[in-house]
């Protein structure tokens, strides 16, 4: 009798402390579960997951550097900081270690992405100068990518590859947005506004010339170096020049979010609630809220999806809520809900141990389609822990 009294005990005890977790709280150690998985094979084989392959193995960030290398351990801060587990740090560490000295490389404005989503969040965290060195550099490399005459930094270099086979003499993609956040932070812990001006004006002229009228934007834009005229309005990701590229309409919308999260300019939030309308009114916007890769993919329902875009539209509208009286919560929550289900989440130790299925890297390049993608994973997490900061 006693055994069954203190079993039934310990039962209502557990559903107790169980409902007593958020949505949020419960996914994130969900999520962590599957990707101390991950964290397992990345420290054996001391390298970066960025995705699978065709067999199902885990692909390793590329050589000799690669935009995504910043967000798996961008995604073990995330976790220590929440769980306080040593080993999530140790991995951190070890994983931002790898790339350390691409914080001095000069031709790809990638920067951004890699060392504030990953040293940016080491120093926020520990207060370690070395860190901070390591940030402030990256975005002393990233700034001599910066035009004066065109008011932007450059994207892409143009000579010896793909992009220069396209003609482009000075192209700027819309991805570039993010690399801001790198920009402002340095001129915070610095006190030298010269980042931050040049972030604003990037972003200026890029508000100016990327977007159509209904706010939506153009993948890649051409630049003429030397007047700073738009040479050409084209696409590389896309479905075609004219289409809006999801995971770019998910930049766009980050982006303009966190420009205003450094500036209060109002016009960058009225910016950001323009994309966000342009998203979440479009009509190819599907009913679980992830988008596929392109709203003007032609052959949509028959089309992939793309979950990167969906963490990374969840993660900006909880931001942009902040500063809207939660006027996007529900739209954000939704896509939540949708990504966590099973139709994108995957089963335990499937999925290479990534948390979400169905992304695509670039579907014109047949590179990474439906598969997991460390991006996926880390806006994921991020929006995730955005939610659990508001309680829910
Ligand atoms: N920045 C590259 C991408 O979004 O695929």
């Amino acid at each position: 009798m006693n055994i069954i009294k203190s079993t039934l005990l310990l039962l209502s005890l557990t559903i107790l402390a169980c409902k007593s977790k958020t949505d949020s709280e419960i996914r994130l150690e969900k999520s962590e579960r599957q990707l101390t998985g991950l964290r397992t094979l990345s420290m054996k084989a001391n390298n970066i997951p960025r995705s699978v392959d065709k067999n199902g193995a885990i692909r390793w960030i590329e050589t000799p550097y690669d935009w995504t290398e910043g967000f798996w351990p961008g995604t073990c801060w995330m976790i220590y900081e929440r769980t306080k587990d040593e080993k999530w740090k140790e991995a951190a560490i070890t994983m931002q270690k790898i790339f350390k000295h691409h914080k001095n490389l000069t031709n790809d404005h990638d920067l951004g992405f890699i060392f504030n989503n990953s040293y940016g969040k080491a120093y926020r965290i520990t207060g370690e100068n070395e860190y901070k060195q390591v940030m402030i550099d990256a975005a002393n490399s990233l700034i001599t990518r910066f035009n004066k005459n065109v008011g932007c930094i450059q994207s892409w270099d143009v000579v010896g590859n793909w992009q220069a086979e396209r003609g482009w003499k000075f192209p700027v993609i819309i991805d570039n947005m993010m690399n801001l956040e790198l920009l402002f932070e340095v001129s915070n812990i610095t006190g030298d506004s010269i980042y931050r001006n040049i972030a604003i004006t990037h972003a200026n002229t890029t508000m100016r010339n990327h977007f159509r009228p209904d706010g939506s934007s153009y993948h890649v834009l051409d630049y003429n170096p030397e007047t700073g005229e738009v040479v050409s309005k084209v696409t590389a990701q896309g479905y075609a020049d004219e289409s809006a590229w999801s995971r770019g309409q998910a930049w766009g919308l980050y982006a303009y979010t966190m420009c205003y999260r450094y500036t209060k300019d109002k016009k960058y939030l009225d910016f950001a609630e323009k994309i966000a309308n342009f998203i979440l009114n479009h009509p190819n916007y599907p009913e679980d809220g992830v988008p596929y890769w392109d709203f003007n993919a032609p052959n949509i329902p028959n089309e992939p999806r793309d979950a990167s875009s969906g963490a990374i539209i969840a993660s900006a509208l909880l931001e942009l809520s902040n500063y809207t009286g939660n006027k996007y919560l529900h739209n954000a929550t939704h896509i939540l809900n949708s990504l966590s289900g099973d139709a994108y989440t995957a089963k335990p130790r499937e999925n290479g141990n990534f948390i979400l299925m169905h992304s695509v890297g670039s579907l014109p390049h047949g590179n990474e389609i439906n598969v997991p993608l460390n991006y996926a994973d880390y806006y994921y997490i991020e929006a995730l822990t955005r939610l659990k900061e508001k309680g829910l």
